[in-house]
């Protein structure tokens, strides 16, 4: 088993590590951008990258940061996904690391975001109906409960650290639910998040790949268990709904539910993460949240343009084409910049600035576009739009504590700690926050 897994971790990741790492002191913008200065301030990279022209070839993939041209891509049933920006290791040994499969996980296939059409419509149909603007709405009640719950349990004038006791919480009590979920379960679900979203990276170490497969195993464990009692006492949650389509064997099953469960709270929290600490050092953008209430969605979709929970995807070729004028072969991949396109300056005047009010801030890429767009944004803006607004209006004098930490890692890009000074609390009805 270890042999396998330390195949398909130097396939996908110990051989690109490699690369990056020689390109990384050679200068590369790309390779410098996947490293530890990039994670902690990638956008001077993407600048670079966006400099050299709207498709840029890089030491792994090809690259853009291009609003148009990742829309193009991510549009275009020419392109599809595959498992990662893998480096092929002779076919062999690729044999023998696939002869035993990784336990089920959003960043291997069958998990829907790593499928092409028609497989990818068959794991999506059972799902996106819990996801309408109709089915979120209904949803609403739930999110302004478990939220003013978790409100009130924060000790008044003490310090927290939001990402635990706030942003993480809400968006897995509601997923839970949606899912079936037992409440006594989110800690489990947070620490194995925490674990597995490195693996949607390019050249983790293999000790990160070693503890989420680890995570992964685990998860599998539970969810076998798990789905073995929705299949006997079948309930009304997303997963229920699932099981009964029968259109999935039980191994897709499990990755379908854990990429549904990862990706519904750990996007979620790091927006609302990302929300708070920009909007803690932008006083001036909050003062205008407080004195026009109404451009609350505006600042949710700001927040996400600005720091996009989904910093990058990838796309690779299905055929030979043409793109941007470059003759791209079947198989080639290209690196999409969800965050450098929200950052273009050819749809977002002065792209650097945080402006709540900017008028065209939706058209950001964060959700992606095509055929995985994302179906959990109606939920994510509805959530964090609340969550944001109910806790600035219960901790009006709110302030930084001490820098806020970021996760080592690039495509779920998120804080892991926002320790904040609460600072007095004020009783607000949910109907005065809105
Ligand atoms: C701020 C919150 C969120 C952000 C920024 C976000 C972002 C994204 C992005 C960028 C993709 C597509 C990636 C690609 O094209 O390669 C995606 C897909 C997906 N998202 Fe979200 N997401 C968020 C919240 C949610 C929530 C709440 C759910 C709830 C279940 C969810 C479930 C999914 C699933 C299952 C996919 C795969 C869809 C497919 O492959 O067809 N997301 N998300």
């Amino acid at each position: 088993m270890t042999l396998q897994y330390r195949l398909r971790w130097l396939s996908l990741h110990g051989l690109p590590r490699a690369v990056l790492r020689v390109q990384s002191r050679r200068g590369d913008p790309f390779a410098r951008m996947m490293g530890p200065e990039g994670i902690a301030d990638p956008h001077p990279y993407l600048e670079r990258i966006r400099a050299q022209g709207k498709l840029v070839k890089t030491p792994l993939p090809w690259a853009t940061c291009d609003h148009a041209l990742a829309r193009t891509v991510l549009r275009d049933n020419r392109f599809g996904v595959r498992s990662s920006a893998r480096v092929e290791i002779p076919q062999f040994l690729q044999k023998l690391a696939n002869r035993v499969p990784p336990p089920a996980n959003p960043a291997d296939p069958p998990a829907m975001l790593r499928m092409n059409p028609p497989e990818h419509t068959k794991m999506r149909r059972p799902v996106v109906s819990a996801f309408t603007p109709r089915a979120v709405d209904k949803l609403r009640d739930r999110v302004e409960t478990v939220t003013d719950e978790l409100l009130h349990a924060l000790p008044d004038d003490g310090s927290v650290d939001l990402v635990e006791a706030f942003a993480s919480r809400v968006p897995i009590a509601i997923i839970f639910e949606m899912l079936g979920m037992p409440r006594q379960d989110q800690e489990k679900f947070l620490r194995w998040g925490e674990a597995m979203t490195p693996m949607l990276d390019v050249g983790i170490s293999w000790h990160t790949y070693d503890r989420a497969m680890r995570a992964a195993q685990e998860l599998n464990d539970y969810l076998d268990v798990h789905i073995e009692r929705l299949r006997r006492e079948p309930g009304e949650d997303v997963l229920s709904n699932m099981i009964k389509g029968a259109e999935l064997d039980h191994y897709a099953l499990k990755a379908n539910t854990s990429i549904i469960i990862g990706a519904g709270f750990e996007t979620t929290a790091n927006l609302i993460s990302h929300a708070v600490s920009l909007l803690l050092t932008h006083p001036e953008q909050l003062d205008r949240l407080r004195a026009e209430p109404e451009l609350w969605p505006n600042a949710v979709d700001e927040v996400l343009r600005y720091e996009p929970p989904v910093f990058i995807t990838a796309r690779s070729a299905l055929t030979d084409l043409e793109l941007a004028g470059v003759q791209l072969p079947q198989g080639a991949m290209v690196m999409l910049s969800l965050a450098g396109a929200n950052r273009d300056p050819a749809v977002f005047d002065d792209p650097h600035r945080f402006d709540v009010a900017r008028s065209n801030a939706g058209e950001h890429l964060a959700f992606s576009s095509g055929v995985h767009t994302c179906f959990g944004a109606n939920l994510a803006r509805m959530e964090a739009g609340h969550a944001l607004r109910a806790l600035f209006t219960r901790f009006p004098d709110m302030r930084a504590a001490a820098p806020p930490r970021l996760r080592p890692q690039l495509t779920f890009r998120g804080y892991e700690h926002v320790p904040v000074e609460l600072g007095r609390s004020v009783d607000a009805t949910p109907s005065a926050i809105g």
